[in-house]
């Protein structure tokens, strides 16, 4: 007996049709080599867990300037692309779908990770807190405020990762918008105090995004760009004044793109990223009529229940797709699930990476 019927109900993202609604969310786990190409233990790793609905990678840097995390991939150039391909080959081998997270990180890299230059932000504000460098921990900087000129250019740059993840056979791309990294700074007021057009209101602190959106989607096709959001995260120094009125502006705008989906990570009570704030999710689903993803502190049955009561359409689990890459057969037998290992999270090789087990 399928004690998930929800759950394991096909559906549609874009022009791809999912056997199931479980999302594997992007996870980081700094498996690439130390100049940013990725492994083949990444194919390994993802093929394992193919038997979601969708697969999203870990976030992946658009370009050089936007990197700032040890080990971790990016798409920006040739040796990127040719070494994804085995990836999303060992997927669609074993009839997945794979998604490339499309990231920039903005303030909250380093000079470290960019030849001694400042990040860049929306304004001149730094993140409180500490980042990981190839020198150990250090405080995050106080970024440079982009201009005009150079918002336009990063914008060209995320299209033309999409072309790139196009190029590499993934089957889309999700716009990283999530987690206080560039698209998000730009949203919310405490990291956007500009006052031109990219500042202010709602409206205009969503102006990057939708240009991002607007330039990937043109680069590939809207039904295979997806959008994250984390309206009422906090990892990375995070708040906004008013975060109904900040995404909800946001979710509205996107719903006109025609979108394969909005992907929202804003963890419930009782989870480990839960922030105690009002949630957004109800807001955002009436604002965005296409596949809506929730993400944060589901189990199955949370799942299921949330799917069956038309809260959404598909949910991601991050830390129980880590630990289970058996994940979607555990849940349909009703078996245990293992326990994660949080030392491994980021460590180079295989451990806690590509060798958890499966029920056979
Ligand atoms: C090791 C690790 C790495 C993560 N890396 C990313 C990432 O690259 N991009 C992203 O959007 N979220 C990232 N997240 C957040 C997860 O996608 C997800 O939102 C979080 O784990 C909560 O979902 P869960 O309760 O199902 O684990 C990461 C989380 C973990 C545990």
């Amino acid at each position: 007996m399928n004690r998930h019927p929800h759950l394991f109900s096909p559906a549609r993202v874009g022009p791809l049709s999912l056997p199931n609604r479980f999302v594997m969310a992007p996870m980081t786990r700094g498996r690439a080599t130390a100049d940013n190409v990725p492994t083949p233990r990444m194919a390994t790793y993802y093929a394992q867990r193919a038997d979601a609905g969708l697969l999203v990678t870990e976030a992946t840097a658009i370009a050089a300037t936007g990197r700032g995390w040890l080990n971790a991939p990016g798409i920006w150039n040739d040796a990127q692309v040719a070494a994804w391909r085995p990836v999303t080959s060992a997927v669609h081998a074993r009839r997945g779908r794979i998604f490339l997270q499309l990231w920039h990180m903005g303030r909250t890299s380093h000079p470290d990770f960019l030849g001694g230059e400042l990040p860049v932000g929306p304004s001149a504000i730094a993140a409180k807190g500490e980042t990981h460098t190839a020198k150990g921990k250090q405080p995050y900087v106080t970024p440079r405020a982009l201009t005009t000129v150079e918002i336009a250019r990063i914008v060209g740059e995320y299209a033309a990762a999409a072309t790139r993840a196009r190029a590499a056979g993934f089957d889309g791309v999700e716009i990283h918008g999530a987690n206080g990294y560039l698209i998000d700074q730009f949203l919310r007021d405490c990291s956007n105090q500009r006052t031109d057009a990219y500042g202010g209101s709602p409206g205009k602190r969503a102006r990057f995004l939708l240009e991002v959106t607007e330039a990937v989607a043109g680069a590939w096709s809207a039904d295979r760009v997806g959008v994250r959001l984390s309206p009422t995260g906090a990892y990375n120094d995070m708040r906004d004044s008013d975060p109904v009125a900040t995404f909800g502006h946001a979710a509205r705008a996107l719903d006109r793109l025609g979108l394969a989906y909005l992907h929202v990570s804003e963890a419930l009570p009782g989870s480990m990223f839960h922030v105690p704030l009002p949630p957004v999710l109800p807001t955002l689903r009436k604002a965005f009529r296409g596949p809506l993803i929730a993400n944060g502190g589901y189990d199955a049955a949370k799942a299921d229940a949330a799917i069956a009561a038309g809260e959404v359409d598909l949910i991601a689990f991050g830390v129980p797709f880590l630990a289970n890459p058996d994940l979607v057969v555990r849940v349909r037998k009703g078996a245990a699930m293992n326990p994660p290992d949080f030392g491994t999270l980021y460590t180079p090789g295989d451990q806690g990476y590509s060798d958890y087990p499966t029920l056979r």
